[in-house]
C-alpha cells in the first residue's frame, strides 16, 4: 500500500514538473538559449530527484523490490516447487526470470495448430467453426510470457519425445478438452490417421469414464479419466436428513485411482464442479471418516479433497518415473447475476478480476506443501483475457450458451504447448 501511494504522489509531482517544462517551451522564443538551459536544469533536477526518491524508496522498502522484477512470483518457494522457473533447470523458458504464466496474447497468423474438422477426436460441441461461428480472429493468438518465449511447437520433436509413453488426464470436461486438443495437435504430425484410434472403439461423450487413444506408430497412449471431484462418491449413511441423496467422501480418492498410477505424464484438474448447483442443489453433501459434514463449506471441502489427493500423490506416485501436473482453475466469462454469456470477437485487454480464483489458490497452496514435485499449469491468468475463446452458442446445444468451455482449436492448445515445453525440458 505504502509503495503504491508513494508512486502515485511521485507520478503527480513528475507531471506537474513536466507541465512546467512544456509551458516554458511554449514561450515567445525571445531567449531560446536561456530557455534551453533552463529546461536542461529542470530536466536534470527532475531526473536527479526521481533517482534520489527511487533509491531512498528501495532503501526503505527493500523487501518490496521483487515486485518490480516479477509481480507474479510473490513467494520464492513457489518458484522451486510447482511454478516453473526452477533455478535448477536451464534455458530461457525455464530461467528464474521467466514466469511462463505471466504474459499476454499476441496476434499470430501461424495459428491455429490444427483443423478440428479434420480431427476425429475433437468433439462436435467444441468445434465452433463447424457449429457456425463466423468470426475467426479467436484462432490466431499466441501466448507470450513477459520475460521469455514459449518454445515453438514442433510436432515431430514432441511425437518422438512421447514415444513409448503413457499420458493420463484426470478431471472434468475441461480435462477432456485438453485431452482432445493434445490428440488433434499431435495428429498433425501423423500421416496415416487410422494409426491413431481409441483402443475400445468408444466414442467421446460427456459422461464417459475412460478413453484411451493410441498413437500406434509411436507406441504411446493419451488417456482421459473422468473424475470431476477427484474424490469418491458415496452412498447416504442411515439417519441422514432427507435432502441428502448422495455424498462425496473427501478423505477417499476416486476408486479408479489405481489406474492413474502407472503413467509417465499425469495431468489433473478439478474446480468447475465444486458449486452449490452441482452439489447441494443436487442433494450431494460431504462426508469425512464416514460421518456427514453438512455444515462444511465448498471451499473447505475442496481443500480437504486436495489434501487427500496430495497424500495419495506422495504415497502412490513414483516421482522419478511420473511427471505430475495440476492445472489451476480455467477462467470462465459468465457475466452478471443472471449468468449470461457474451463471447467477444477480441480478447479482453484486461483480466477484470478473472485472473484469480479461490480454487487456484487452494491448488497452489496444496502443491507447494507436497514433498514430491508437481508442476502447476497456472492457466487462470492467461484464460482471463480470453472472453473470445468460449464456445458460447457455437456448441452442440446452441440453446444453452456456454462461457466455461473453450472452442477447439483455441485456448486449451496453449495449455498443451506449455505442457509440451515442460516435458521436452525433462531429460
Ligand atoms: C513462502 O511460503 C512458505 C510456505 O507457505 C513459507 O514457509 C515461507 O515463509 C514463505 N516465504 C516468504 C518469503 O513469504
Ligand atoms: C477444415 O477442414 C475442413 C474439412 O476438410 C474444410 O472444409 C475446412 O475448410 C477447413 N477449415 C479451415 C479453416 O482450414
Ligand atoms: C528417485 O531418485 C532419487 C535420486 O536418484 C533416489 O534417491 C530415490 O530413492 C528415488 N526414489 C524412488 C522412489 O525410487
Amino acid at each position: 500500500m505504502v509503495g503504491g501511494l508513494n508512486w502515485t504522489i511521485l507520478g503527480v509531482h513528475f507531471k506537474v514538473l513536466l507541465k512546467r517544462v512544456m509551458s516554458l517551451g511554449l514561450g515567445n522564443g525571445k531567449n531560446v538559449v536561456f530557455q534551453s538551459f533552463n529546461k536542461m536544469v529542470i530536466l536534470g533536477s527532475i531526473l536527479f530527484s526521481v533517482i534520489a526518491i527511487y533509491s531512498s524508496y528501495l532503501y526503505m522498502f527493500p523487501a518490496i523490490q521483487p515486485v518490480f522484477r516479477n509481480d507474479e512470483v510473490k513467494n520464492s518457494s513457489l518458484v522451486g516447487n510447482g511454478m516453473i522457473g526452477d533455478s535448477r533447470e536451464r534455458g530461457n523458458f525455464l530461467s528464474s526470470e521467466c514466469n511462463v504464466f505471466n504474459g499476454k496474447w499476441v496476434s499470430d497468423e501461424s495459428y491455429p495448430l490444427y483443423n478440428a474438422s479434420e480431427c476425429p477426436f475433437a468433439e462436435r460441441g467444441f468445434n465452433c467453426l463447424a457449429n457456425g461461428r463466423k468470426d475467426n480472429r479467436y484462432l490466431r493468438w499466441r501466448w507470450k510470457p513477459k520475460n521469455c518465449n514459449l518454445p515453438r511447437f514442433d510436432v515431430n520433436v514432441v511425437l518422438e519425445k512421447l514415444r513409448g509413453k503413457r499420458i493420463v488426464f484426470v478431471g472434468d470436461s475441461l480435462s477432456r478438452t485438453q485431452w482432445e486438443s493434445m490428440i488433434c495437435t499431435l495428429m498433425t504430425g501423423i500421416e496415416d490417421k487410422r494409426s491413431v484410434y481409441e483402443v475400445n472403439g468408444n466414442k467421446i461423450t460427456k459422461q464417459i469414464r475412460y478413453l484411451r487413444v493410441r498413437f500406434s506408430s509411436f507406441d504411446f497412449t493419451v488417456e482421459f479419466y473422468r473424475s470431476v471431484f477427484l474424490v469418491q462418491l458415496g452412498s447416504v449413511p442411515k439417519h441422514s436428513p432427507k435432502r441428502v441423496t448422495s455424498t462425496l467422501k473427501l478423505d477417499r480418492l476416486d476408486d479408479i485411482n489405481n489406474e492413474w498410477i502407472d503413467s509417465d505424464i499425469l495431468v489433473f484438474n478439478s474446480g468447475h464442479w465444486w458449486t452449490p448447483s452441482k452439489l447441494f442443489n443436487m442433494g450431494c453433501y460431504f462426508q469425512v471418516a464416514g460421518k456427514m459434514k453438512l455444515g462444511l463449506s465448498i471451499k473447505d471441502a475442496f481443500k480437504k479433497a486436495l489434501a487427500t489427493w496430495g497424500s495419495w500423490v506422495e504415497k502412490k506416485i513414483d516421482a522419478n518415473r511420473t511427471q505430475i501436473f495440476f492445472r489451476t482453475f480455467e477462467a470462465t466469462h459468465w457475466s452478471g447475476s443472471r449468468q449470461t454469456c457474451k463471447v467477444t470477437n477480441q480478447p479482453w485487454s484486461k483480466p477484470r478480476g478473472k485472473d484469480w480464483s479461490p480454487f487456484s489458490d487452494i491448488i497452489m497452496d496444496t502443491v507447494r506443501r507436497l514433498s514430491v514435485p508437481v508442476k502447476l499449469l497456472h492457466v487462470t491468468p492467461m484464460g482471463a483475457f480470453r472472453s473470445d475463446g468460449h464456445v458460447g452458442t457455437y456448441s452442440d446445444t446452441p440453446s444453452v450458451p456456454d462461457c466455461s468451455h473453450w472452442c477447439l482449436p483455441g485456448v486449451p492448445d496453449t495449455w498443451n504447448e506449455i505442457l509440451f515445453a515442460f516435458i521436452l525440458s525433462q531429460n
